[in-house]
């Protein structure tokens, strides 16, 4: 996929309200094709000093993912999962809280027993074994997803979905 420059401004915005835990419309995966409102709209979310707040909560390289560019890599992981306050369930389970949930412990999901049988909490090195390659971590998994390669994009990733999913502080 090419992201052109223009896009990743708007991604920029629609992370905002991606990490907007406010009980307004909370916009969900979909939002992702939707989300062309201009900056001039921001909703009311986490300011840039929140953001940076939450992001700055992770351990090293979390801590100094690019925000943009885990948002792009992130469009895999929507297909199958929404990050927004109460966002449904899909192929796989809402994330908005993932970091320090326990694992296999999203509402009204129904995990494989796999998942179900570990004991971990989720945390951002716990996602970035997972994510790069959910079937070598839980044998057994149902997340069917090959996994990213690439560190620095596992690192962005986290990053993304650490700040998309966590309440203002
Ligand atoms: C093809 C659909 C699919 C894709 C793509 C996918 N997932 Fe998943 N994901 C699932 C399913 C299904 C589960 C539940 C696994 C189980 O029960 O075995 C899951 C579970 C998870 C969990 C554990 C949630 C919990 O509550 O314990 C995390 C975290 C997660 N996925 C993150 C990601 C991220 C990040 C990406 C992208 C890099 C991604 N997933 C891509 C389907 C998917």
């Amino acid at each position: 996929m090419r992201i052109s420059p223009t896009l990743t401004v708007l991604m920029g915005a629609a992370l905002v309200l991606g990490a907007c835990g406010k009980k307004t419309e909370a916009p969900s995966a979909a939002d992702q094709q939707t989300a062309s409102a201009p900056e001039a709209a921001a909703p009311a979310g986490p300011t840039p000093e929140q953001v940076k707040t939450i992001l700055a909560s992770l351990p090293a390289p979390f801590n100094a993912g690019d925000i943009a560019n885990g948002k792009a890599k992130f469009a895999q992981c929507a297909a199958c999962h929404t990050i927004t306050k109460g966002g449904p369930n899909m192929t796989g389970p809402n994330l908005y809280g993932v970091f320090g949930r326990k694992v296999g412990t999203a509402a009204d999901f129904s995990y494989s027993d796999a998942v179900k049988a570990q004991g971990f909490t989720w945390d951002a090195e716990h996602i970035n074994t997972w994510i790069s390659g959910p079937m070598i971590m839980i044998p057994g998994t149902k997340m069917s997803f090959m996994g990213l390669k690439d560190p620095k994009d596992r690192a962005d990733v986290i990053a993304y979905l650490k700040v998309s999913t966590t309440p203002a502080p």
